[in-house]
């Protein structure tokens, strides 16, 4: 296989992508081939026969499903560059939305303590650290790998100039025992897995993102039902719990809350197309959870 102009594989690569993203994801590929930031590509340049080879097969990898993050190793949330990689969850732009909502909830009170719970590559504590400098931020996860993840990501952030943020490996319902803050946040923030076990979901979430990120058990609950526990231990009042769930489970989440019995204020938010995406809550008493 001979040389090729970029122009030309980008464009091929385009046509075999075949989403709305597809020219991004070509592009982000191509520098990750070359070497160089998806800025600066030139499309009149020339491609040796091995780099086209290269380019082909990520191409292909992407089209079957590959999560852009898992092939070029870095993803980029709320502004923040991020270090991925298979075996953690890529973070979807949806949950940006999450993100502002926690922020919103903290208002200008000074120095507030927040949790992260199914924390992953760390994307939401840490785009929170980064808007928030005078916060204590505990990014808690169960899987080592993406807890390794997050503490790598922790470390670049710090490096950088963001309050560093606590990695805690464990799960979500342990969360009070592991930060030590039972009765002391302000803020619970949590993206767990919610898909039902036998969803349809496309290859991208079904095969290669990690099977714990995204199916939580018959009913999808199993651990959005631990991060109400956990955030009931965890928050004073007056506190608030974010928790991404999807559309699935516009009704059923908020019910979970209510019954719960410790929140109040109990709202499900739309993402950018309508759908349910979240609930934010707000903490009632020091009662403990009635599970
Ligand atoms: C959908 S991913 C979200 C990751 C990250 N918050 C984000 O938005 O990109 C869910 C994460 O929850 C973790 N997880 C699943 N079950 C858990 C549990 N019981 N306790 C703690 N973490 C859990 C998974 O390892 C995974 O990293």
């Amino acid at each position: 296989m001979g040389t090729m102009v970029l122009g030309d594989l980008l464009d091929e690569a385009v046509l075999m992508l075949r989403s709305a993203d597809a020219r991004q994801d070509a592009e982000e590929l191509a520098a990750r081939v070359l070497g160089v930031e998806s800025t600066g590509l030139d499309p009149r340049r020339d491609v040796d026969g091995r780099s086209v080879r290269r380019l082909r097969d990520l191409v292909g990898r992407r089209a079957d499903g590959v999560p852009l993050g898992h092939l070029i190793g870095r993803t980029v949330f709320a502004g923040l560059e991020l270090l991925v990689g298979p075996g953690v969850f890529v973070p979807r732009v949806h949950s940006e939305l999450v993100l502002a909502a926690g922020l919103e909830s903290l208002g200008d009170a000074a120095g507030p303590t927040v949790v992260d719970l199914c924390a992953g590559s760390g994307a939401i504590g840490l785009a929170l650290a980064h808007a928030r400098p005078d916060a204590r931020v505990h990014a808690v996860d169960f899987d080592p790998v993406a807890a390794d993840f997050a503490r790598r990501n922790a470390a670049r952030r710090a490096a950088l100039g963001d309050t560093e943020v606590s990695v805690h490996e464990g799960v979500a319902g342990r969360a009070g025992a592991l930060t030590g803050l039972a009765g002391e946040a302000d803020l619970v923030l949590a993206n767990p897995p919610f898909m039902p076990d036998a969803a349809d979901v496309p290859d991208e979430f079904g095969r290669y993102q990690p099977r714990q990120a995204v199916f939580g058990g018959a009913d999808g609950l199993r651990v959005v039902r631990q991060v109400v526990e956990a955030a009931a231990g965890l928050l004073r009042p007056g506190g608030t719990l974010v928790v991404e769930h999807g559309h699935l489970h516009g009704a059923t989440v908020p019910a979970l809350l209510r019954e719960s019995g410790c929140f109040a204020e109990v709202s499900c938010r739309p993402d950018h197309e309508g759908w349910p995406l979240y609930s934010t809550a707000v903490r009632t008493g020091t009662d403990a959870p009635s599970s």
